[in-house]
């Protein structure tokens, strides 16, 4: 039985009880700590430990390298199943770098619901504030873990104004901490009416927990210090008057964030957060899809590509598609349809990604995250259907901000660069633009730090040496417009003119000035900085 109804009582269980969540947060505020500990209580791991590692290694160039060196699909997969009490949670992996927010993007649109981690000490920062605003496009249901509370943090009522203002959104707190720093003893349980005490002698235990009833149970004094009773009932007393209650529906539509405090490294709060993306958080919502949307609870199954990691095994040069299950119930044998190329595809080998290994996956339902390798059919934005012609919206391809030209260290194996190139644009990694004029490839990506990854990632996989040499352009726009409108905007401007890797017809300048101009003379041709991934 689940415990909540939620708002969507017709999906049968086994979709009702999928919670498809990423984590977004600031490096450093406990992303890693935080989803050890989910692996931990969702009996994925057994030890504290083994996330760690790999969060370390994140953290420097030479190891992030080492990283995409040894790609074994273990932690820094991009998805991890696991049970925690009837529910099945699906937590898939953001990159936790700047350089890679379109990925992070794109990984938005494959989940219902955003886990935003905050350190108590330092607030909303910026790669926060950033990662909100794209799930604010997507009115996506955020739930606010804030970590650190075993360290001197700021005032609660000052972080949750914070939160408030800077992401203009309803805080309502779910729990509230008592003590701070050295003295922080635990939370008090505001859904629940609990007091939760954290045990500072060993962090992988579950905090014990003391049923209250109010605020007045003289319970409360016989566990806590005086003082620390007195300020725990001022300030609930206050925050129940001043902040706004809980709201499921709010929560549900992005409009409120429920916040929990904690200490994740000392496992305390993880649990109570647990529980509430099973209650607040949202089961597997519709997925916009053209000619119409697709509903988790139909019968026949539909899915769409959300990222692509290539060479995930360099000695087979394999590619994973992750695909997001829209819906239906999937079996492994079964035969799908690939809407583009309108093509059957046998889906006999999926994966699904259980934190530190990966297994076929014998069934998936809609909410679930499977890998398809493959060999290059799968592109970001594809849809997998089981005959029907959808195609899922809303994965967008943004212009890059910064475009380098590639040229091959050996000059005759410029072909195999080519091919090396569009294998990454497909993964998604890079843009590729082939100029009309001249030689070479135009790259462009979102952040500095690509071409670096780049450059070692052809050298590796391909044996390719790649040098990135700066461009004349600085800007590209996909341009759009009819046959007739786009051969007389291409022969007029050919030096600027190229083609990415879906042939699609590229504007290449260095100056705002030449945009301003090409839409003042060429009223018919539409110039972009996001194509739909299609
Ligand atoms: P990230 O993935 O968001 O970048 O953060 P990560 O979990 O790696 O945590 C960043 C640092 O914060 C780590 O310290 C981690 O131990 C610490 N941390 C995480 N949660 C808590 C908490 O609840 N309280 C306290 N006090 N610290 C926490 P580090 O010094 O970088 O690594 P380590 O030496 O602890 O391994």
């Amino acid at each position: 039985m689940l415990d909540h109804a939620q708002n969507r009582p017709d999906l049968p269980f086994e979709i009702a009880r999928r919670r498809t969540f990423a984590i977004i947060s600031h490096p450093d505020a406990g992303k890693t700590t935080l989803t050890e500990k989910f692996l931990l209580f969702g009996g994925a791991i057994q030890m504290a430990g083994q996330v760690r590692a790999k969060g370390e290694a994140r953290r420097t160039r030479s190891d992030f390298m080492q990283m995409e060196k040894d790609r074994g699909i273990s932690v820094s997969a991009s998805a991890m199943s696991f049970d925690f009490k009837t529910y099945r949670f699906n937590l898939v992996d953001t990159p936790g770098h700047s350089d890679f927010s379109e990925d992070t993007y794109r990984t938005l649109t494959a989940v219902d619901a955003a886990v935003m981690v905050i350190d108590g000490a330092k607030g909303v920062e910026s790669q926060t504030q950033k990662l909100f605003e794209v799930c604010r496009l997507r009115d996506l249901p955020i739930l606010t873990f804030c970590n650190k509370m075993d360290r001197e943090s700021r005032d609660t009522f000052d972080i949750i104004d914070e939160i408030q203002e800077n992401l203009a959104i309803d805080i309502t707190p779910a729990s509230w901490p008592i003590g701070m720093g050295r003295e922080f003893v635990g939370c008090y349980d505001m859904l629940n009416d609990r007091l939760e005490l954290m045990d500072r002698a060993d962090r992988n235990k579950v905090a014990a927990s003391i049923e209250i009833n109010g605020l007045d149970d003289p319970k409360l004094d016989q566990h806590l210090p005086a003082p620390l009773v007195a300020k725990l009932r001022e300030e609930v007393e206050m925050a129940r008057e001043l902040l706004p209650g809980l709201d499921r529906q709010a929560v549900l539509e992005g409009h409120m964030s429920p916040i929990w405090f904690g200490s994740a490294i000392n496992s305390f709060g993880v649990k109570e957060l647990m529980e509430g993306i099973a209650a607040y958080g949202p089961q597997p919502q519709p997925q916009s899809a053209e000619p119409r949307q697709i509903a988790p609870e139909e019968d026949k199954v539909a899915g769409f590509v959300f990222k692509v990691q290539a060479n995930m095994d360099p000695k087979h040069r394999d590619r994973v598609a992750f695909l997001r299950m829209a819906s239906g119930h999937f079996k492994r044998g079964m035969k799908l349809t690939h809407v583009r190329s309108k093509k059957p595809m046998t889906v006999t080998n999926p994966v699904l990604f259980l934190a530190s290994d990966r297994e076929l996956a014998d069934e998936a339902w809609a909410g679930d995250i499977i890998g398809i390798p493959n060999h290059g059919q799968l592109r970001i934005g594809d849809t997998l259907t089981e005959g029907e012609a959808l195609r899922v919206t809303g994965i967008p391809s943004f212009a890059p901000e910064l475009l380098q030209t590639a040229r091959a260290g050996d000059p005759l194996k410029s072909k195999h660069l080519e091919k090396a190139l569009m294998q990454f644009a497909e993964e998604g990694a890079a843009k590729v633009f082939k100029p009309v004029f001249g030689s070479g490839f135009i790259v462009g990506v979102v952040g500095a730090l690509q071409f670096e990854v780049l450059a070692s990632r052809i050298e590796l996989e391909y044996g390719l040496p790649v040098r990135f040499e700066p461009s004349q352009f600085t800007s590209a726009r996909w341009a759009q417009g009819d046959r007739v409108a786009l051969d007389a905007f291409i022969k007029a401007n050919q030096a600027h003119i190229a083609h990415d890797n879906d042939g699609d017809v590229v504007y290449l300048t260095r100056l705002q000035w030449d945009i301003d101009r090409i839409e003042r003379d060429f009223p018919d041709i539409n110039l972009t900085a996001t194509k739909e991934m299609m």
